[in-house]
């Protein structure tokens, strides 16, 4: 790594969406256009061609939904990027909102055929919340969409957040052709390539050139014209304090699939996001560029690749330079550990991480202390609060049916239980207290019960628990029944 690579602008960020809106798609198209794969499709793999496929990425086969997280690294254009993956499912909120905790902007991902579905809805709650600026692309404008205006309204409407189109669409569905970059003032017309391995070869033209007669239909051309000058009408300046501010979404359209309007999305979140933020520790905020190391453990995966059974935990690094080797305060223990295994991670390969700075992710293996939550620093003082708790609505009791196997299962649902995969509590009072599992979905328990024994070797049972059995454990955790336990909420941080 060259001294120059080092100083590079981070931007790190990750890609929301209600399942199905393209997100994998565009994870892929961004690594594609960012020169980090040749071939789209071959570091996340499609769910049906995963060659090196782990175990718990088995179950996402089998199940055809996304359940872990990524964090991709890449240089493109003078940045360098940390992408973080995010499950899709609504059983796998709680990640994703920990995830969240580590970006400094979002790509918001929707169909544009389909409009604002729930999953995005709530998503896009938690980046306000925490006052992530989110940028917007309507995907799958190859097939007949919503009309672009409404896409637009429905913004404002159902999410209360101003829109900025940024490029706009020429054609709808199979007549989809490209998309004119309003603040370039160019237009940009696409040609497919055979199932969107490659870029999309693409001819820039001014709205006038005579050359875009033989590209697009009469008609097409018109209404686009007719839609630009409207927008134009309306008046509205791009305003990047107000997307900074999450005002405004910049909304960027096109189809990942093919390609079309990737570049110009990546090229322009690049250009308009975020720096890397400072996090709250106490009163105070670290600022990015405090010189002193600090980070924050977000995330932990154990088993990610049958090759290396191990256990990492995801750092953002919040203040100062990562380097390897170094040794910093585990604030939490008081400890200090050395950070001698730091990984970044590519898909299902992995590299040892020399050094880092203030936004970028990296994966710290073998320390088993380290928790979701948890401060590295070289300052003791500092704590950070970011990940927040979050009200399960589903409880289910796991036993061992297997006593002579009672090692292996403990371990097992220890590690889960570290990684937060799901939270456990205590029912009843008294020396009789019964563990009980807790989740924000039920397909939370699947997983636990799927990796118990793909990863452990450990038989487990599972039984529903019925919320009015639960007095106990839902005072423990400060619900009560007024709370509807379908309401998830996000609890005070710890
Ligand atoms: P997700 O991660 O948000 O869950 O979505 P994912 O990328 O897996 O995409 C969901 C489906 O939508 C996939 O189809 C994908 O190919 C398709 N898709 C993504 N972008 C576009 C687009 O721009 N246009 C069209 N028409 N489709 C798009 P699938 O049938 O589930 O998988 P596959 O067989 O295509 O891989």
């Amino acid at each position: 790594m060259s001294a120059a690579a080092t100083h590079l602008p981070r931007r790190t960020f990750a890609i929301i969406s209600h399942p199905d809106a393209g997100k994998t798609t565009l994870t892929e198209k961004f690594l594609l256009y960012g020169g980090a794969v040749a071939l789209a499709g071959s570091v996340t793999a499609r769910k049906d061609q995963r060659a090196t496929a782990s175990d718990w990425m088995e179950l996402e086969k089998q199940r055809g939904i996304s359940i872990s997280s990524t964090v991709l690294q890449f240089d493109y254009n003078g940045y360098r990027v940390n992408l973080l993956d995010t499950p899709g499912h609504k059983d796998f909120s709680e990640d994703t909102y920990r995830v969240l905790t580590a970006v400094d902007a979002a790509v918001m991902v929707i169909d544009a055929g389909k409009g604002i579905e729930p999953q995005t809805r709530k998503l896009f709650e938690v980046c306000r919340r925490r006052g992530v600026p989110i940028f917007t692309f309507m995907n799958k404008c190859d097939r007949p969409t919503k009309d672009p205006i409404a896409l637009l309204d429905e913004l404002e409407q159902v999410l209360g957040i101003g829109a900025f189109p940024v490029n706009w669409p020429f054609g709808n569905g199979p007549e989809f052709r490209g998309v004119y970059d309003r603040l370039e003032k160019r237009l940009h017309l696409f040609e497919r390539t055979k199932g969107g391995m490659r870029e999309a070869p693409v001819q820039v033209l001014g709205l006038d050139d005579p050359a875009i007669v033989s590209r697009l239909d009469e008609s097409v051309y018109r209404q686009g014209r007719d839609e630009l000058e409207m927008l134009e009408g309306a008046g509205a300046e791009f305003d990047r304090a107000s997307v900074l501010a999450g005002q405004i979404t910049p909304v960027y359209f096109g189809s990942a699939a093919n390609n079309f309007g990737v570049q110009l999305l990546l090229d322009g979140f690049l250009e308009h996001s975020a720096d890397p933020g400072p996090r709250r520790s106490g009163e105070r905020m670290v600022q990015p560029s405090d010189p002193s190391f600090s980070g924050f453990v977000f995330k932990i995966q154990a088993n990610m690749d049958p090759k290396h059974r191990d256990r990492i935990a995801f750092i953002r690094v919040v203040s100062g330079r990562f380097e390897r080797e170094m040794t910093v305060v585990h604030v939490q223990s008081g400890k200090r550990i050395r950070l001698s295994s730091a990984q970044k991670l590519f898909g299902q390969q992995r590299e040892t991480v020399e050094e880092g700075e203030a936004g970028d992710v990296i994966g710290i293996i073998g320390h088993d202390m380290l928790q979701i939550g948890d401060t590295l620093a070289d300052d003791r003082s500092v704590q950070f609060n970011e990940i927040p708790q979050f009200t399960p609505e589903v409880f289910a009791y796991l036993t061992n049916p297997q006593p002579g196997n009672s090692k292996k299962y403990r371990l097992g649902v220890d590690q889960l239980l570290k990684e937060g995969v799901v939270q456990q509590m205590e029912v009843g009072a008294g020396q009789v207290r019964t563990p009980i599992l807790a989740a924000v979905g039920p397909l939370q328990f699947e997983v636990v019960q799927y990796r118990l024994k793909s990863e452990y070797g450990a038989e487990s049972r599972l039984e529903m628990a019925r919320w009015r059995d639960l007095g106990a454990a839902v005072r423990g955790i400060g619900l009560d029944r007024r709370l509807n336990p379908r309401d998830v909420t996000l609890g005070s941080p710890r």
